[in-house]
């Protein structure tokens, strides 16, 4: 174990802090590879029994330190430094010197094209200078920043410009002030050359807040959607949940190296520019609806997560879930609510489930966390969104916005934990909560067995539920969970009303009876995906048809289509079958005839469950009988329907490109026949048309996508084209690099080593390793579990050299080939080898090394 692997943290071990800092003045001296940082701190110590003063900091050059104008002496320690025996109260100056541009793990202040930024969450602040680098010690901020004028025109930071003014040799300054106190992972400062977009908003109290958003020059056409987005957020939060913007400016800042999405920072937002800049011709209609979300998030954390924030970092999930919940809310109103449902659900079941039953698995709230970066997990993401939305099923829309508006003005400028926020819904609804708290503390994803009759001739449909979470490599004993599973009964005949409910399930196992069910019912378990579980229910066919004519729930008519569908592929890889089921044919054909009435939904339900879907109905998957098995039955239906596909794809042309529901709804139908239609014989002349006619970016990478899950010789020749067109944009060539990545084919490893040969590829680029090993990784799937492990061994060989430039992306990287339990022996034992090869490297990072061990 070398010195970067240490020990993990506990929750239990949460001790408040000695001291806290209500006041700080820092100063940047901004230089490439040196600069300086003064930081001046007012200290008070809170527990007298804690004599010493300890501080974080990492990778810093310690110029000087002084308490009370004092120089001090420090001693080292394993995180930083110790301060023996300081005074009660004082004031803590301390110098350090800084090397922004080789700073490629992009934590601290680093460099990003040409501009100085910053990234402190979680723990980015103590490579900026000595401090206490815990959410829980809040302080007001004072900044100055000081830079070369021509090269930096803008200096920001957090809050209020208070001054400015020109400097010695060509630099210049400006003095920033936040008044809100806050944790240090929420400073920001920025510095750089930049266009600029401004706004207004109005808020409901009539204060003006200034709206600037900054991206590279030549870029001020691709901003407009991101700020007429952050608008849109201000007004909703305010219509939603009362809640105003309370600083008088707002910025947002593009950079194109950044680890993340985007960050909170207090007034000063530092975005990933692929969340920020979309016109027609560079972004799709995800990439619109993914700004617009991204934009949504980071604001309501000004309230969730920024004027309440957390006690420590196991607490994370008390801000993210609670605003991913929150930016849920909201794309649901801005776009089509059942869509926006069915994308969260694919990625809890393609994604959190995955975690949930692998090594890396852990609760909402972790109990232990060796390094912070590897938690935030679609775990605490979007299952934490799943928690709170569970809440809002259970108390309600006006129980729920009680509870919000009770946990705001109870923990105002506060860092608070999860427990509160559970505790302000409990005493603004008045209910008790204590088995609902278990989904905070247990980790797993529940399976609900269900065993269903219905008795003709006492007209009554009887339900048996029993709940069950498998032990998870963190957790062995599992506890009952309080489960509102939302349901719906439909006649099969169609004939009649249905009946929605939502039931409580609190015990291991109860029952569930409803009167007066005088038809034959079809039930629909687990409606809008009322909990975050898996549902063991053996339906019929008929059964689950009648729930996609005539349920109400869209997620439940799609949620059926899927499984019916899901069940086909698995009847053909288990038999080897060359005859396919019937249901699917007769399905589709349905579904196709009705096309045109609901374009997004059908379009939902016509796509065939992705692999990863698949992979988590089964405990133990054979890789190549279910890709094969899937490819058959789409070629089966490409085939079977080419007319239909075809003419549907002809129909559903638009006219010029709006980013507006009504045609998003439309292209996303289009690129689904277009998928279909790539492959059948006759398609090659509607590719190419289609290709060439199109307006926008949707349309041509529908194209290229059904080009390259086909394999067809066009993908090469459309490719070329498009590098020629678009090989200055970095965005769009990060679409190019992923298209080619994630190419099934038996050349795919060399393409690979070619694609990170290009000279637009860069390993100090995130988004650019995530589009070509990201997409090899996670979406490859045929080239990364090749047989003979030659995919493991190329992701492996490459985290080895990335992990020395950025271990954060690194860990992230590595999530697939950890996640190896369901695969068959021969490939687990060639990852195990590669995973051996990772944990005996000797520099390996804390990030990388969390996560192999787990994996072991
Ligand atoms: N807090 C950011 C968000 O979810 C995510 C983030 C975490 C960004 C850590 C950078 C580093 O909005
Ligand atoms: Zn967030």
């Amino acid at each position: 174990m070398s010195s970067n692997q240490s020990r993990a943290m506990k929750l239990a071990d949460y001790q408040a802090p000695g001291f806290s800092v209500s006041d700080i003045y820092l100063e940047f001296d901004l230089q490439d590879e040196q600069t300086r940082v003064t930081a001046i701190s007012q200290v008070q110590r809170v527990d007298s029994a804690i004599r010493d003063l300890e501080l974080d900091g990492k990778k810093l050059i310690l110029e000087g330190l002084w308490i009370n104008g004092t120089q001090t002496e420090v001693s080292l320690t394993e995180q930083g430094i110790r301060l023996t025996e300081v005074p009660d109260q004082f004031e803590l100056r301390i110098e350090t010197l800084i090397d922004p541009v080789n700073n490629h793990a992009l934590e601290g202040l680093y460099k990003s094209g040409g501009a100085f930024c910053t990234q402190c969450e979680a723990q980015g602040f103590r490579r900026i200078t000595y401090f206490l680098d815990r959410p829980d010690v809040m302080a007001r901020y004072r900044v100055k920043v000081i830079a070369d004028k021509q090269d930096c025109p803008y200096l920001l930071a957090n809050g209020n410009l208070i001054d400015s003014g020109d400097a010695e040799q060509g630099r210049h300054w400006a003095l920033w002030e936040d008044p809100f106190p806050k944790p240090c992972y929420l400073f920001a400062l920025v510095a750089g050359d930049f266009d600029k977009l401004e706004d207004q908003f109005t808020t409901h109290s009539g204060r003006q807040v200034e709206l600037q958003l900054f991206v590279d020059k030549g870029n001020v056409s691709r901003g407009q959607h991101a700020l007429d987005s952050l608008k849109k957020a201000m007004a909703w939060d305010e219509q939603k949940y009362g809640l105003e913007y309370d600083l008088d400016i707002y910025m947002i800042v593009a950079v194109d190296f950044f680890n993340m999405g985007a960050m909170e920072n207090k007034g000063l937002n530092i975005f990933n520019s692929k969340y920020v800049l979309a016109d027609a011709a560079s972004a799709t209609d995800q990439d619109y609806f993914n700004i617009e979300s991204v934009i949504a998030h980071e604001y309501f954390h000004n309230w969730t997560g920024n004027r309440v924030t957390c006690r420590d970092w196991f607490q994370l999930s008390l801000k993210e879930g609670l605003t991913v919940f929150r930016d849920q809310q909201f794309s649901a109103d801005m776009a089509s609510a059942a869509i926006v449902r069915i994308n969260q659900v694919r990625v809890m079941r393609e994604h959190q489930f995955a975690e949930d039953s692998g090594p890396m698995a852990h609760p909402i709230r972790p109990a232990e966390v060796m390094e912070m970066n590897n938690f935030y997990s679609v775990t605490v993401y979007d299952k934490g969104a799943e928690v709170i939305r569970m809440l809002h099923t259970l108390l309600g829309e006006q129980g729920f916005r009680k509870g919000m508006d009770c946990y705001i003005s109870r923990h105002d400028g506060q860092a608070v934990t999860c427990d509160d926020f559970v505790q302000a819904m409990e005493d603004a609804n008045q209910r008790d909560l204590s088995l609902f708290r278990g989904w905070y503390s247990q980790s797993g994803t529940p399976v609900i067995s269900v065993d269903c009759e219905w008795d003709e001739s006492t007209q009554q449909l009887r339900l048996d539920l029993t709940q069950k979470t498998p032990p998870t490599a963190d957790q062995a004993e599992k506890q009952p969970l309080h489960i509102p599973v939302a349901i719906e009964v439909v006649p099969v005949s169609g004939q009649g009303e249905g009946r929605s409910e939502v039931l409580s399930l609190t015990g291991q196992q109860q029952r569930f009876t409803f009167e007066n069910i005088s038809a034959e019912p079809a039930v629909a378990l687990l409606t809008g995906f009322s909990a975050p579980v898996k549902v063991d229910y053996q339906s019929t066919p008929g059964h689950q048809l009648a729930v996609i004519l005539y349920a109400s729930d869209p997620v439940a008519r799609w949620d059926a289509c899927q499984q019916l569908v899901s069940d086909a592929i698995f009847t053909i890889a288990q038999n080897d079958a060359r005859t396919v089921p019937d249901f699917p044919i007769e399905l589709f054909a349905g579904l196709l005839e009705q096309a045109q009435t609901e374009p997004a939904l059908i379009a939902e339900m016509l796509e065939l469950p992705s692999f990863e879907t698949l992979a988590q109905q089964r405990d133990r998957i054979d890789v190549d009988a279910l890709l094969g098995a899937r490819k058959q039955l789409k070629t089966l239906l490409a085939e079977k329907f080419s007319a239909q596909w075809q003419r549907l794809f002809i129909q559903l042309s638009n006219p010029q490109y709006d980013y507006q529901q009504q045609q998003v709804e439309r292209r996303r139908l289009s690129g689904v026949c277009l998928s279909y239609l790539a492959c059948t014989e006759a398609s090659l002349d509607i590719l190419r048309q289609a290709y060439k006619h199109s307006d926008n970016m949707t349309d041509t990478l529908a194209v290229l996508k059904a080009c390259q899950a086909e394999n067809l010789p066009l993908f090469d020749e459309l490719m070329q084209d498009f590098e020629q067109r678009w090989h200055d944009d970095p965005l769009v060539m990060d679409k190019w690099f992923a298209l080619h990545a994630g190419r099934q084919h038996p050349g795919c490893l060399s393409t690979l080593q070619l694609l990170m040969s290009h000279g637009r590829y860069s390993i100090n680029n995130p988004n650019r390793v995530r589009s070509v090993m990201g997409t090899f990784a996670f979406y490859n799937t045929e080239g990364f579990h090749r047989r003979d492990g030659s995919g493991y061994r190329f992701l492996t060989d490459y985290l080895l050299e990335l992990d020395a430039v950025n271990p954060q992306v690194a860990a992230r990287l590595i999530t697939p080939m950890i996640q190896y339990a369901k695969l068959d022996e021969n490939r687990q034992q060639k990852i195990r080898l590669q995973l051996l090869r990772l944990f005996e490297h000797k520099s390996l990072s804390r990030d990388l090394y969390e996560k192999v061990q787990k994996a072991l």
